[in-house]
């Protein structure tokens, strides 16, 4: 479907909740664009991870599972498991979802995954971190499930250097969609996956794949057209503040055991 000049479109399409990652897409016009866009966000993350057909695969912050699904389908691992805090994604992406006893999605919290210690090999996170309360409880939580020697793989964004002190950054703090995201400087997560064990293998911002050609898209949504509310927030505000520091992509991987902690 094209989107003609002055048509509403969603910000999001096709069951993905993220920003997108442009360099491929060539237009930028169509509901296609931006689902493929979607999806190519989930692609590169998860290529971080080198994943095999052994690997337990963790997606945190799932949303509707399309990215899980997208993940067990294109990158093979032994098994995708999607977790998400909100039930209501949940159910949406177990009734969505292909019929594959390797693929499965459960309610659950970055501060205390449904996981058993040890037990996942890769764990990726597409644009969920900027949501996350605590990023301490978050990373211990990540050491805690994923094997020494697994790998986890993250994309977010993050507050401009600038502004970091390792702390939140109170006035950056904007509601997204009917979560709340914060401005967290990149360092404060590279703090608090250290501190719980990862060594740091990459860092990288792709915002310049991002940022332009989001905002592209949201300008072809009725988003552009309003100046209060969510969709004016996150158009006016949230992607102008954050755009210039990028969205970086992170990899680090799991070197923890348990005299390391
Ligand atoms: C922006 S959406 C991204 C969804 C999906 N990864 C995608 O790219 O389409 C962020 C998701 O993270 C989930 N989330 C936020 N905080 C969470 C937490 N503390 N624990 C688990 N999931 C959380 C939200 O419910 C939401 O579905």
């Amino acid at each position: 479907m094209t989107v003609a000049p002055g048509d509403a479109a969603s910000a999001f399409a096709g069951g993905y909740v993220n920003f997108g990652y442009w360099e491929h897409i060539a237009g930028h016009s169509t509901v296609s664009d931006r689902v493929e866009s979607q999806r190519e966000l989930y692609r590169i993350t998860l290529r971080e991870l080198d994943i095999s057909g052994a690997d337990i695969l963790l997606d945190l912050g799932c949303g509707q599972g399309r990215g899980t699904a997208l993940a067990l389908r294109e990158f093979r691992p032994a098994r995708a498991q999607g977790v998400d805090a909100i039930g209501d994604r949940v159910q949406h992406a177990v009734a969505t979802a292909p019929a594959d006893e390797r693929l499965s999605f459960q309610q659950g919290w970055a501060s205390s995954l449904p996981c058993a210690d040890g037990v996942v090999d890769k764990l990726v996170s597409v644009q969920a971190v900027q949501q996350l309360y605590d990023l301490d409880v978050f990373a211990s939580e990540a050491a805690r499930v994923v094997r020494t020697g697994g790998l986890i793989s993250l994309a977010s964004f993050f507050a401009p250097p600038s502004t970091g002190d390792m702390h939140r950054v109170p006035h950056m703090n904007r509601l997204l969609e009917d979560g709340c995201c914060w401005a967290y400087p990149v360092e404060q997560l590279i703090t608090s996956l250290r501190e719980a064990g990862f060594d740091l293998l990459h860092v990288s911002s792709i915002g310049e794949h991002v940022w332009h050609g989001f905002d592209a898209w949201l300008a072809r949504t009725d988003f552009a057209e309003r100046d209060a509310g969510t969709a004016g927030r996150l158009r006016g505000r949230s992607a102008r503040l954050l755009r210039d520091h990028g969205t970086p992509l992170m990899s680090c991987p799991a070197m923890h055991d348990d005299a390391d902690r």
